[in-house]
């Protein structure tokens, strides 16, 4: 069967005309992010070279500053939304406070900086020194104030109210995932024509899968009924395809790319050090969430949805339970305490 060519922003484009009233500037906005991920990706692929190339300290020989990456594909970002004219804030694991813009960038008087994105610049930074993959994860809301520069209130909307997320994952391939509410679609970088070509077209994540994802350098931390889950899940039992697989990569945006495609759970529960968990609601759990439910899947903090929660601060964390939904069905019934003697 011949897989439809299209690029990204053809394919958004053609998402775009199912709306008659639509003006065209959520396409505009995701072909923005498109292309500032295309610029990190090429800084990412180099990455391994400055030191080699004798990029030192603060300062490389052309007397350019040598940035460390997530603040590279930070600016990046912060840029070309600014530039870009269709947001009245930004919002980044980068930055302490949301990054109010307002409309002067505007391109003209027909549109308006009606939309706010949270971003990950760069998940995974600990990986960048040892090539391993790691990602740009996005999330775009509507704002909720009416004109000029966006207010905090536009920063903190429940995952329920995002219009578009998705992320870049930097891998063997650059690969973009995305949805707007209308299934999830990847597409691969060609670098020779620098377009996203779509390669993955309404991806579904299995029911139920064979592959846990977890730092388990963490069980002695973890409260009970995680220790049980994951003790479960290690014993033998083929009839429900036990042991499962162990894969942890140690970037968040890898472990789920390899869980929407195969199948799998991925965790990162609440521990004694980590209250809430480690990864952050706005920018890390909430798009993964959207994706992963547009793609048939489930996410949960344990207890409930992850896009039903209510943010109460830009950076709050929350423990993270996504993927597979069968899988992570049964990882709440364990929290629950229901499945105290597993079937
Ligand atoms: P970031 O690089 O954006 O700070 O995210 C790192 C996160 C996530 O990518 C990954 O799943 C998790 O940290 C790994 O944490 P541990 O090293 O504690 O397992
Ligand atoms: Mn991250
Ligand atoms: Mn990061």
């Amino acid at each position: 069967m011949v897989k439809s060519f299209s690029t990204f922003y053809r394919h958004i484009i053609e998402e775009e005309r199912k709306y008659p009233e639509a003006t065209g500037q959520l396409s505009d906005l995701l072909a923005d992010i498109a292309l500032a991920c295309k610029v990190i990706s090429l800084e990412v692929n180099r990455a391994g070279l400055i030191d080699i190339l004798g990029f030192t300290g603060e300062e490389n020989v052309q007397g350019e500053e040598v940035k460390k990456l997530d603040v590279y594909a930070n600016d990046v970002l912060k840029y070309v939304m600014k530039q870009g004219g269709h947001t009245c804030a930004v919002c980044s694991e980068e930055e302490e406070s949301f990054i109010p813009i307002d409309d002067k960038f505007k391109k003209n008087k027909f549109v308006s900086n009606k939309y706010i994105c949270h971003f990950d610049p760069l998940d995974g930074s600990s990986n960048i020194d040892v090539n391993v993959s790691i990602g740009t994860i996005f999330s775009v809301y509507k704002r909720v104030t009416s004109s000029g520069p966006g207010a905090l209130i536009d920063c903190l909307q429940k995952g329920t109210e995002q219009v578009a997320a998705g992320y870049v994952i930097y891998g063997s391939s650059t690969m973009l995932v995305y949805t707007t509410g209308e299934g999830v679609h990847g597409f691969t970088l060609d670098p020779s024509v620098g377009e996203f070509l779509l390669s993955n077209e309404n991806i579904k994540i299995p029911e139920k899968s064979k592959t846990y994802s977890v730092n388990e350098g963490n069980f002695s931390k973890w409260q009970k009924e995680v220790r049980d889950y994951i003790t479960y899940l290690k014993d033998t039992d083929p009839e429900t395809s036990r042991p499962y697989s162990s894969r942890y990569i140690g970037s968040l945006v890898a472990d789920f790319h390899r869980n929407l495609l195969y199948g799998g759970i991925f965790l990162y529960p609440s521990d004694i050090k980590n209250k809430n968990g480690k990864l952050r609601l706005m920018y890390e759990a909430n798009p993964l969430s959207f994706l992963v439910e547009q793609a048939g899947g489930r996410s949960s903090d344990g207890a409930g949805r992850i896009l039903d929660i209510e943010p109460k601060n830009l950076h709050q964390r929350t423990p993270l339970f996504i993927g597979s939904a069968e899988d992570v069905k049964l990882a709440e019934k364990f929290l629950a305490r229901e499945n105290k003697h597993p079937d």
